[in-house]
């Protein structure tokens, strides 16, 4: 499977996930063969002007190939200042966000709200794409409001170059609840002569193909469904693997402390602690003490002390 002249690893990607897909946790979802690992959005506004904590969010490491950013906004001038941006230069895939449901974006004219007028999701593309030279794709959803767009907005993001399309057949207002409707990605799929990636409610084998059958789809993206199990890239493709969990852990760290202070590399991995141990009998400890976590050092302490051995 081929986005634009990018070889993909697999046919099983790993979503970008505000909060989650820092640079620790894509390194493990690569090194479990994820046949893409996405950035986190950032703003393109934001790294134009340099924002803070924009470098955090942009690291990669070697093993993450091919990797994509994505960047959100609605301006076509900053998009092409975004992608054309040297630090950039590194990823393969520039994927657009046209999926974010949160207020603050949404309310912006960002994000979902782009779906909404489809010469700009044109403009948009042609304008990273101008930018960056790379394949540019893009991220959606089924609609806004309850108004289907997922199919305009494909068949308005090929018009204006992109090389795939990802559909998370969820409308805006359900944010992540309910079922995602792979009717959609079908749809959508049928419009189109780009890949379509389909995202939504992929956990295991069963439900991928289920989604398979259902969408039709070219590729598959997991969000998360990988929290706390980066293997699942592996399970997925019915290949062999080991997984420690203070292994993963403190690879993970290792990897955020060459670019984040400890401070932030324990408040995230708070939250991926959780997610390591959701399930076991343990998984209510876990909590309670991930939240008292002040350090690094705290962290592995979890880890140690809560593995299976
Ligand atoms: C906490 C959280 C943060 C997310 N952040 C992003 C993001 O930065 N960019 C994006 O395109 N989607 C984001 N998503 C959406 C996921 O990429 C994905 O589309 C959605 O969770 C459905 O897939 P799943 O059922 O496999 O989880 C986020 C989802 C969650 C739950």
């Amino acid at each position: 499977m081929k986005i634009g002249d990018v070889q993909l690893k697999s046919e099983i990607l790993f979503a970008p996930i505000a909060g989650f897909s820092d640079v620790g946790f894509r390194h493990l979802c690569a090194r479990y063969g994820a046949g893409v690992t996405y950035t986190e959005l950032v703003s393109a506004k934001g790294l134009v002007y340099g924002n803070k904590g924009t470098d955090e969010l942009i690291a990669t490491t070697d093993i993450e190939t091919p990797c994509a950013v994505q960047l959100f906004g609605s301006d076509p001038e900053y998009m092409y200042r975004a992608a054309s941006d040297e630090r950039l230069a590194k990823f393969d895939i520039v994927d657009i966000n046209m999926g974010c449901p949160v207020k603050k974006v949404f309310s912006n004219g960002d994000g979902c709200a782009v779906m909404q007028y489809p010469s700009l999701v044109t403009e948009l593309v042609q304008a990273a794409a101008e930018g960056s030279k790379k394949p540019v794709t893009v991220k959606m959803r089924a609609g806004v409001a309850g108004i289907p767009l997922a199919v305009e907005c494909a068949v308005a993001a090929q018009r204006g170059g992109a090389a795939a399309v990802t559909v998370h057949p969820r409308y805006r207002e359900q944010f992540y609840s309910g079922r995602a409707d792979h009717s959609v990605t079908r749809a959508v799929k049928a419009a189109v002569s780009i890949p379509v990636i389909a995202n939504g409610d992929i956990v295991d084998a069963s439900s991928l193909e289920a989604v398979r059958a259902q969408s039709g789809a070219d590729a598959f993206m997991v969000a998360r469904g990988a929290l706390g199990r980066p293997y699942i890239f592996s399970e997925l493709a019915g290949k062999p693997y080991e997984f420690d969990v203070r292994e993963a852990v403190r690879t993970q760290v290792r990897v955020m402390r060459e670019v984040m202070s400890d401070r932030v590399v324990a408040n995230l991995m708070k939250m991926h602690m959780c997610y390591y141990f959701k399930g076991e009998n343990c998984a209510k400890q876990v909590r309670v003490a991930a939240g008292e976590a002040k350090c690094v050092e705290d962290i592995f302490a979890i880890a140690d002390a809560f593995a299976k051995r």
